[in-house]
């Protein structure tokens, strides 16, 4: 039996770490709504979920102290997350190609499950959807074949309570905007 997924382990000192200024250069300089980009067409969501989506990275860049159009340091903040966050494990997540919905929704657990898993270890996680904006460079560092999907990246290590990033807590929402009751 083959196996459904594969992870893989990128070291701290891997060479996707090193490569953070060509994954940098990679980063195109405008992305318009609807643009898709990534291994799975991932394409930028509307209506209310684009605005709590803005209303998370605005949160997330006025803590930071990065302004609106200021794309040098937005660029700078975004190559973080190529570096994994300066953790020291970092996580590539592929699936194989043929599998659909149901076994995404699999994978979603799986990967919950992991970030769970970690938090027992005393360890602490962030999924990256941005890893796989750039699958041509995870495939050509990683050797991952071509008949699996990069779904995210995952960083692994511990927080730092001192960063200012850690901070950001974005809004939550009401049950009663995501959740219909009948009675
Ligand atoms: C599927 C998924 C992908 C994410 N991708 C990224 C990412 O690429 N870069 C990043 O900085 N944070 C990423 N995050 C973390 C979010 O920024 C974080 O979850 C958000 O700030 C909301 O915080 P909360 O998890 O406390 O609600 C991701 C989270 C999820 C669930």
């Amino acid at each position: 039996m083959s196996e459904p997924a594969s992870l893989l382990f990128v070291g701290g000192s891997s060479g996707l770490e090193q490569r953070a200024e060509d994954l940098d250069f990679h980063i195109p300089e405008t992305q318009g709504e609807g643009t898709v980009h990534g291994d799975h067409g991932r394409t930028r969501p509307a209506g209310q979920n684009r605005t709590r989506q803005r209303a998370c990275g605005w949160g997330l860049y006025g803590l930071l102290g990065i302004a609106r159009g200021d794309r040098e340091k937005s660029r700078a903040y975004r190559a973080t997350n190529y570096e994994f966050f300066g953790a020291p494990a970092g996580m590539v997540f592929t699936i194989d190609r043929q599998l659909e919905l149901g076994s995404w929704l699999d994978y979603g657990m799986f990967l919950q499950s992991i970030m769970v898993a970690a938090r027992g270890f005393g360890l602490h996680t962030c999924s990256e959807a941005s890893i796989a904006e750039f699958p041509a460079i995870i495939r050509a560092q990683l050797g991952v074949p071509d008949d699996e999907t990069v779904i995210c990246g995952m960083a692994l290590g511990y927080a730092d309570p001192a960063a200012v990033i850690n901070r950001f807590q974005p809004a939550r929402e009401a049950v009663e905007t995501f959740a219909r009751f009948h009675e």
